[in-house]
């Protein structure tokens, strides 16, 4: 009797659920499952960090158009610059409340997110970290980024390059190492992929460090924000640089690269070769003017489309078919299933043809 009590209870369960239009995801784990779709008009939250940096504020723009244009409504929020970590647990909370089918989340504080999640996975949801990982928490259910770890191995890479090519007859070079806000997964992923092409070159002498700051968290920009990078800088060159050349620093993005050549100017010293990462106009100009040395594209509209197409899929109860990677990037308690897209080295050489899809960034490039 009791048995088929429940049998009943839950027969009724899957039908309301199914009449509601509700997920009945399952959590097996290999992230490509079928789920039971949902109404093709479900509200979608997309949470997404504060502005920090141009990607940020095309993502919003592009989200808001791409979910209408499919169908779906989009509820987009931002961290506001202040109280940010509270702020986006509010919202994730509310895009709950109010039904959501999907969350897609550009994280604040990847690590403080997990009661949010969970509490969106037992009403149903599907998560999604975008961008940034979400960590410590089994309710995130898909990873869209461009390969972090691969940005940081192409920046350490494009600066050894820069600072050869710069000064062929150096057989040593004096760089300093920035990396981003410490609250923020990606940072210390782009930091490890740098370092695993710069420490050997650290170890044999072609790279001195001169404050010997090397360490993640003595290189970390709080809230990657330009003025902390900036007095970081001018710091640094007040203490080591007086009477020594500094030739190259690793700048973890675009925003910290302008900074840096900022108070490298101020403090009268000429420009050394500087990473940066996003392709944002100002570094595109920057580097076509021939200051800072490189950048990364990641066009953001590819990772907006790859995570509308993944809403479609859901929404429509397939599989989830954009998962490229199963290993890489493992969040504390599961490795969660990725699509990774490829970034992209961006120098004066060759920033018209990598830009030649963008019309905003080419003409950047033109002058
Ligand atoms: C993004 C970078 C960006 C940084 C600061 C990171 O999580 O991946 O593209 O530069 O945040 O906004």
């Amino acid at each position: 009797m009791k048995k088929l009590v429940i049998a009943t209870a839950s027969f009724v369960a899957i039908a309301a659920m199914t009449l509601a239009g509700c997920s009945a995801r399952t959590d097996t784990g290999t992230g490509t499952e079928a789920a039971a779709g949902f109404a093709a008009d479900a509200s979608i939250g997309v949470a997404l960090p504060d502005k920090t940096s141009e990607n940020w504020v095309l993502a919003g723009q592009l989200f808001t158009d791409g979910l209408t244009a499919a169908g779906f409504k989009p509820d987009v929020q931002y961290a506001p610059a202040s109280n940010t970590v509270a702020e986006q647990q509010n919202q994730i909370t509310s895009m709950v409340t109010n039904g959501a089918k999907v969350i897609i989340i550009g994280a604040k504080d990847g690590s403080q997110l997990s009661s949010q999640v969970e509490a969106a996975h037992a009403a149903g949801a599907t998560v999604i970290a975008y961008d940034r990982l979400i960590l410590n928490t089994q309710a995130v259910d898909y990873y869209l980024a461009f390969d972090n770890f691969k940005v940081g191995q192409l920046q350490g890479q494009a600066l050894l390059d820069g600072l050869k090519a710069k000064f062929p007859d150096k057989k040593s070079y004096n760089i300093e190492l920035f990396s981003g806000s410490p609250d923020d997964n990606n940072a210390g992923v782009f930091f490890k992929g740098a370092m695993d092409v710069l420490q050997p070159k650290i170890d044999d002498g072609t790279l001195v460090v001169v404050s010997g700051q090397t360490a993640v968290a003595q290189t970390a920009t709080q809230g990657w924000l330009a003025a902390n990078a900036q007095s970081r800088m001018d710091t640094l060159l007040a203490a080591n640089y007086q009477s020594t050349d500094l030739d190259g620093v690793l700048s973890p993005n675009d925003t910290l690269a302008r900074a840096i050549i900022e108070s490298v100017r101020s403090a009268g010293k000429p420009i050394p070769v500087v990473t940066g990462q996003d392709s944002e106009v100002e570094s595109v100009k920057s580097i076509m003017a021939g200051e800072q040395y490189m950048t990364i594209y990641k066009d953001t509209r590819s990772l907006v489309s790859a995570a509308v197409d993944m809403v479609k899929e859901l929404q429509a109860g397939k599989a989830v078919s954009e998962i490229n990677d199963t290993t890489s990037y493992d969040n504390g308690v599961k490795v969660v299933p990725s699509y990774l897209l490829a970034p992209v080295v961006v120098t004066k050489d060759n920033a018209v043809q990598a830009y030649a899809n963008n019309p905003t960034l080419e003409a950047a490039a033109k002058g």
